[in-house]
């Protein structure tokens, strides 16, 4: 057996910051944004939270699919940022959807998050261990940033995206993922819960500290590479692959990696433009608005691949 994706959804905060507004809040400007990033403005929280735009992606997945609540007997959330820590985001979800039948974890790999979480649903589903799942990466990235930082506060933003997976006939396709622990000083996050609390309370380290170089020269590497090598094990050329969708972490990589693999621009979709980077959220988010833009054809061969902290990076071949 294994999954097939019957259904999409997303959320995005109604608060828009675009580049302008940052320049209010750091030295920083438009047309710097813009060229080195791509990003022109990013969705963030006032009233919602990662439940709640968990929640909001989840339901339009599932309306989506056909699919009742009840039906779903798995749902993972990939997060790095839920304001809740007990219970899981993914319960939480469960609680807001009514999916009464489904087991719920939470998971954590950053910006591959969603790639991850869709990888773990395949493999249940291919052990025979649940049939419907339910994935979903949603991040408030806005809540760990520090809004002083130039080098981090303009390239983030909030938002969910979801699918829905159902078991059908036929074999899983191939996926390969990577870590690499040695790494992890590029991309860090404090707890605000550590024992030490109080001393790191006010303390740079409990915001998102990035490496910003180094997080790019290893995903434009690593990227082709983990893409290669799902291509060698689907034994296909990187021809017949229709779109590649990419964890929308800057435009450059994005056009790095096409260039690297020798394919046309046009087959990397792009939003980062209207999100910034949401992390878990990201290939969730584009691969609902393709899907509802009716960019999908039944049939089509789709890259899937995140990268990001840990390091972690990962890739997933898709059937349409
Ligand atoms: O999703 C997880 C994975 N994360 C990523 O993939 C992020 C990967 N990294 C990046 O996207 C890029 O490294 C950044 C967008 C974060 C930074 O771009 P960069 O081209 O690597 O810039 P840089 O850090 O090398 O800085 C270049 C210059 C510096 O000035 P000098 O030293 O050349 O005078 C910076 O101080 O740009 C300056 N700078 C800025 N200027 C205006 C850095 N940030 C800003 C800013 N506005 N926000």
């Amino acid at each position: 057996m294994r999954g097939k994706i019957i259904g999409t959804g997303s959320f995005a905060p109604a608060k828009v910051l675009d580049n302008n507004d940052l320049a209010n809040l750091v030295d920083t400007n438009d047309e710097w944004i813009r060229e080195r990033t791509g990003v022109v403005r990013r969705h963030i929280i006032e009233d919602e939270s990662v439940t709640s735009m968990g929640t909001a992606a989840a339901e339009q997945a599932l309306k989506d699919s056909g699919m009742k609540a009840e039906e779903i007997d798995l749902i993972i959330a990939s997060t790095i940022s839920s304001n809740v820590i007990l219970p899981c985001a993914a319960c939480e979800i469960q609680k807001g959807i009514g999916a009464v039948n489904a087991t719920c974890f939470d998971l954590n790999a950053a910006c591959t998050g969603f790639v991850f979480a869709y990888n773990t649903a395949q493999a249940y589903i291919a052990a025979g261990i649940y049939k419907n799942v339910l994935v979903v990466g949603v991040e408030a990235l806005s809540n760990l940033l520090n809004w002083e930082d130039r080098g981090t506060c303009i390239l983030f933003g909030d938002g969910a995206g979801a699918a829905v997976l159902t078991a059908e006939e036929g074999t899983i396709l191939p996926m390969v993922t990577h870590s690499d622990g040695s790494r992890g000083e590029a991309l860090t996050c404090n707890s605000r819960h550590n024992k030490d609390w109080q001393e790191h309370l006010e303390d740079d380290s409990t915001y998102l500290q990035m490496h910003g170089q180094e997080v790019f020269k290893f995903a434009v590497r690593k990227v082709p590479e983990v893409i290669g090598e799902v291509l060698e094990q689907a034994d296909i050329s990187i021809e017949e692959i229709d779109l590649f969708v990419l964890h929308q972490a800057n435009r450059r990589i994005v056009e790095s990696v096409a260039k690297k693999l020798k394919q046309p621009i046009e087959k990397f979709p792009m939003n980062m433009h209207e999100y910034g980077n949401t992390s878990s959220a990201s290939v969730g988010i584009l691969l609902d608005e393709l899907n509802r833009e009716g960019k999908l054809k039944a049939g089509q061969k789709i890259l899937l691949a995140g990268f990001g902290a840990g390091l972690s990076w990962g890739a997933s071949l898709i059937e349409w």
